[in-house]
């Protein structure tokens, strides 16, 4: 089969063969065949898949520079309709039209494909004045993604940026809670998570701040580079997978670099609920620490501590977790290593698990796991295999079930499912212990046994 980046480039672009392929179908082959023959149709290297274009620095689109799957015409090939397996998306299988990922549905294309009547069944019907054969789209399901003016953007030390994020029109902004992040869209295949650091009573904007990450997959960089102020952005609704204990008697809130982001929002939080709390910030040198005046003139500003290598204030672990009691809460997010120190001082000091939330931004150090096949129950009795390869969560796509997911890393809680029964190997870095109890993370946590079978509610 031709198609772009071929067509109309061999014989059918002669109009009288077009004409016969199109209007005698059976044809069709002898007249490809023939154009194959006069070689004609070959790749044209000069035009290119949209997925082989990539997003420069320059932020322009060109072709990508590194090896993509491109090859000749397979002449020789003997498809046959029977061995083919094809998925069409009509217009009720259409994704969203919003600029936020859509799970395709595979296996409901392929139904479609199956269910594709003729064109003389279609005129047929429709002269009847039937309807169930019509493709309509409908876009009744709510947006995603709110629209969003960058206001204000400040240049902060530390190769950190933060952004003030406004309603288009003005309007309140959805109600959000400490502890949450937005999903932007910084650009179509940029989509990247931040911690929101503002006043969650204040409706008027949402702020975040941006660590340039030069070794990092480009988001960074390019949300740097083009969000200026004035600029239109999609943003997703707040979500939150770290929020705060209610019945904490001490939130010990501890933030490393730009880990201490949604350790303001923790504090403007606590603080209006007249909560306990002390919050401390910590970075290597003073003049890296680009929230070192963030906490001034704010009511809870003396309940904060900073921590500077450089200015020898460097935070001392040791006299900071004071021994566990009941209703003591350490919320803590940094550098992986500044988030493990901590973590492990807790547990020294007889911290329970429930008691610990943290909160990472990069997968940490793994356990040389041993992945099992294993089996998924699904609420109607179904089995979904996973092999040793597989994640849950690909296993069940591959079923054709829809599931969410965004960082496949067990990091953003998103593929998060009820455990219904079965013993899981968690591997995520989201869950607290009591969520592991009856939920599970489907791009990473797996069977604890081999061949064994967990239910979950889907
Ligand atoms: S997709 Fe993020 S935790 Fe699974």
């Amino acid at each position: 089969m031709k198609t772009c980046p071929w067509n109309l480039e061999g014989l059918f672009s002669e109009a009288p063969f077009r004409w016969a392929a199109m209007n005698v179908p059976q044809m069709a082959p002898v007249l490809a065949k023939l154009d194959d023959m006069a070689g004609h149709g070959e790749l044209n290297t000069v035009k290119k898949w949209w997925w082989d274009l990539e997003l420069t620095e320059q932020g322009s689109y060109a072709p990508s520079p590194h090896m993509v799957n491109a090859r000749a015409l397979q002449k020789d090939l003997d498809l046959k309709y029977a061995d083919q397996t094809l998925a069409v998306y009509p217009a009720p299988l259409a994704p969203h039209p919003y600029p936020y990922p859509a799970l395709m549905d595979r296996e409901a294309g392929i139904e479609a494909y199956q269910a594709m009547i003729t064109a003389e069944a279609y005129q047929v019907k429709s002269a009847s004045g039937a309807r169930d054969h019509l493709h309509l789209y409908q876009n009744d399901q709510e947006a995603p993604v709110i629209q969003m003016i960058v206001d204000q953007v400040t240049q902060s030390v530390g190769a950190v940026m933060k952004y003030r994020l406004v309603a288009v029109d003005g309007a309140d902004l959805p109600l959000w809670t400490a502890g949450a992040h937005l999903d932007i869209v910084v650009a179509p295949e940029f989509l990247r998570q931040y911690s929101m650091c503002g006043n969650p009573s204040d409706r008027s904007c949402y702020e975040i701040a941006v660590l340039l990450e030069p070794e990092g997959r480009g988001g960074s960089k390019l949300m740097q580079r083009i969000f200026e102020e004035g600029r239109r952005v999609f943003v997703s609704k707040p979500i939150n997978h770290f929020a705060l204990e209610a019945s904490a008697s001490l939130s010990l809130l501890f933030g490393g670099g730009i880990g201490v982001t949604p350790m303001i929002a923790f504090a403007h939080e606590l603080d209006s609920a007249g909560r306990h709390f002390k919050l401390m910030y910590s970075a290597s040198t003073q003049a890296s620490a680009a929230f070192d005046s963030d906490f001034e003139g704010q009511p809870w500003a003396k309940k904060c501590s900073k921590h500077y290598s450089d200015q020898g204030s460097r935070l001392d672990i040791t006299s900071v977790v004071p021994p566990y009691e009941a209703g003591i809460h350490i919320y803590v997010c940094g550098p992986n290593a500044y988030m493990t120190s901590i973590l492990d001082q807790a547990r020294f000091m007889g911290y329970p698990d429930i008691a610990l939330h943290a909160e990472f931004f990069a997968v940490p150090d793994m356990p040389d796991w041993v992945n099992f096949p294993f089996e998924i129950e699904l609420n109607d009795g179904q089995k979904v295999s996973v092999s040793v390869d597989q994640s849950a969560s690909d296993a069940l796509i591959a079923a054709g079930i829809s599931v969410d997911v965004k960082c496949s890393d067990g990091l953003c809680g998103v593929c998060k499912c009820t455990l219904i029964s079965g013993v899981v190997e968690h591997r995520d870095f989201v869950l607290s212990a009591a969520q592991r109890e009856t939920t599970m993370i489907l791009c990473q946590s797996r069977a604890f046994h081999k061949n064994a079978v967990l239910k979950l509610d889907i």
